[in-house]
């Protein structure tokens, strides 16, 4: 399949406002995709029920936007109450997206994220079939264990540093820049 340019686009948080955008990137996912990320077949109202729990979630929910849409995502999700601690994290790439490299930047912000939180470790599930997963999983040193037919990856980022911290704190800065451009897109033709 042809690469998609990945630099057409950019990847940064989403707010809670836009999450309607990460719905919809869900929502067309073909069949086969949506079964590699939640592990199971996953229709529309499942999807939609997932949606609207999104926000009590107290994840941190990353996009790669083209064109003001999301077109690639990642969630970093908290096990348990705090934000510290462990944390499980899952990806997702349109079909006509994927093999662009858009699934390692999206992991190598959540690894950020997760350092930056003093999270110790991040899981990740996939089908023991999930190869192109297991292997971007592998770019950032991730342990992969086989548990009863599925493959769990376990990233130990490192400590937060200032680097690290300041990084993140610009392009949160950039990407409020770019949530503003993108609602003013919206806005402006209907006006
Ligand atoms: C997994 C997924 C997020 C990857 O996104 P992506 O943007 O296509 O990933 P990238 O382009 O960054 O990287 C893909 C890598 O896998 C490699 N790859 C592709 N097919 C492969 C295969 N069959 N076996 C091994 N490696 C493979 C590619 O060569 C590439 O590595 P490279 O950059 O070193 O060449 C995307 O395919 C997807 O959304 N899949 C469905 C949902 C899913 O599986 N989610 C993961 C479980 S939570």
């Amino acid at each position: 399949m042809a690469r998609t340019n990945n630099k057409a686009g950019a990847t940064r948080k989403l707010f809670v406002t836009e999450y309607h955008k990460y719905r919809d990137h869900l929502l067309r996912l073909d069949a086969e995709n949506r079964r590699l990320r939640f592990g199971m077949i996953a229709g529309d109202e499942f999807i939609l029920e997932y949606a609207k729990r999104l926000a009590d979630m107290k994840s941190i929910v990353y996009g790669h936007i083209i064109g003001g849409e999301v077109r690639g995502a990642a969630e970093l999700r908290p096990l348990g109450r705090h934000v510290h601690g462990e944390a499980e994290a899952a990806f997702s790439v349109e079909k006509e997206f994927q093999d662009a490299g858009i699934g390692t930047q999206l992991l190598g912000r959540v690894v950020r994220a997760a350092r930056n939180r003093s999270i110790s470790r991040v899981y990740m599930n996939c089908l023991a079939e999930n190869r192109k997963m297991q292997a971007i999983a592998k770019k950032f040193d991730a342990v992969l264990q086989f548990d009863q037919g599925d493959v769990v990856g376990k990233v130990a980022p490192a400590s937060a540093h200032s680097f690290s911290l300041w990084r993140e704190a610009v392009e949160d800065e950039m990407g409020f820049v770019m949530a503003m451009l993108d609602l003013q897109r919206r806005i402006l033709p209907a006006a």
